[in-house]
């Protein structure tokens, strides 16, 4: 592989040189990181299977977790999917371009390959200038994870991406951090009722207004059930790519369940422990409850302001990068309860901690 080539874009896709330099490498069958509101994402020509291969490759990423496929318009979802029901473009209106995967039927054209060798297919138009514009001037549907090594945090920076996948790609374009910060919400509309596989930008309740019976993740659901025990084995098959240790830092990282007091003061207690075995120990923590850990001698990074979730999600793998970077050997967290952003968080939280929680 090549040196991997860094081009500067602007969020509004241009110039337009530098997207077009990168299309003529997707429509060659290379790879090319570009920006997406959500992360970075990895991607090659969704047509071609040697392209596609390129991902698993530079990724090392099994084949069994499937691929979204990103278009530049909703008009072109019969390209890539077929029995398109009404519901799926009621959701396309709504949401798209925007942070939501639709599981449908896979269109002949799409290799089985990019879906795991499934029936089934991941589609969405993203909501950024730059994806767009690429996959406009590549005049192919752009299949893309994020762009991390398997199972690791996923990339939200240009820098990111290069941390992990610095020449194992062609190019990366780079327009600056992405505005999301977690990935999209996937919704599988292949079942009845139709069920989030991955909760994401796109939240349960904003579903709920279109579709008042939509089922939330598997885990969250049965967890919330079983008093967050067993996770149902059979349900989480249904959700290909949701491994249990997932967006995950090397530096070990205990995620305590719930905000206020109580978790607080189960952190400190933490910290004050390992600290005391001689442990260097890192937090995550809103930007008002730094103060919990005064006088202990705790690496903090802020994630902006506990009210707002969607400055939380944006910061939280960066924040959970910086922290990965210090050579500690523990960080601590807690989840944001479970409702808007906050079960995507739980989610990311939950998996980055190796699927478990901590009862404060
Ligand atoms: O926001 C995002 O979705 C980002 C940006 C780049 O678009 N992409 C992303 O892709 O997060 P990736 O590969 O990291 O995660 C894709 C996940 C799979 O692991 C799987 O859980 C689910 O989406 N998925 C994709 N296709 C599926 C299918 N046909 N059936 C069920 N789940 C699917
Ligand atoms: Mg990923």
């Amino acid at each position: 592989m090549p040196e991997t080539i860094v081009l500067q874009v602007d969020r509004d896709g241009t110039p337009a040189a530098a997207i077009a330099c990168a299309a003529a490498l997707l429509r060659a069958g290379g790879l090319v990181a570009f920006p997406t509101e959500t992360v970075y994402g990895l991607g090659a020509d969704a047509t071609t299977p040697a392209a596609v291969e390129g991902i698993f490759r530079a990724k090392e990423r099994p084949h069994s977790d499937p691929l979204i496929v990103h278009l530049a318009e909703r008009d072109a979802l019969p390209s890539v999917a077929r029995d398109i029901p009404d519901v799926a473009w009621e959701l396309a209106r709504r949401f798209w371009p925007g942070p939501l995967t639709l599981v449908l039927p896979r269109a002949d054209r799409i290799p089985a390959l990019v879906a795991a060798g499934g029936d089934t297919l991941g589609v969405r138009v993203p909501d950024h200038a730059v994806a767009r514009a690429l996959i406009r001037a590549a005049g192919v549907p752009v299949a893309a994870p994020s762009a991390n090594r398997f199972t690791r945090t996923s990339p939200t920076t240009a820098a990111h991406v290069l941390a992990d996948l610095d020449g194992r790609i062609d190019c990366v374009l780079d327009a600056g951090p992405c505005a999301v910060g977690v990935e999209s919400t996937v919704l599988d509309l292949t079942v009845n009722p139709l069920r989030i596989l991955r909760p994401g930008g796109v939240t349960l309740e904003a579903l709920r207004v279109l579709i008042p019976d939509v089922r939330g993740p598997a885990e969250a659901t049965e967890r919330a059930a079983s008093g967050g025990r067993a996770v149902d084995a059979i349900e989480v098959a249904r959700a290909p790519g949701q491994m249990e240790r997932h967006y995950a830092p090397r530096t070990r990282l205990i995620v305590f369940e719930g905000e206020g007091g109580q978790a607080l003061d189960a952190l400190r207690r933490e910290a004050a422990a390992a600290l005391a075995r001689g442990e260097r120990v890192g937090a995550l923590l809103p930007d008002e409850e730094t103060g919990t850990l005064d006088g202990l001698a705790v690496t903090v990074a802020t994630l902006g302001p506990s009210a707002d979730l969607g400055v939380i999600s944006r910061r939280l793998y960066a924040a959970l990068r910086e922290l990965d970077e210090q050579r500690l050997d523990l960080i601590l967290a807690h989840t944001f309860g479970r409702e808007g952003l906050g079960l995507a968080l739980w989610d990311r939280l939950r998996r980055a901690a190796g699927g478990e929680l901590r009862m404060p």
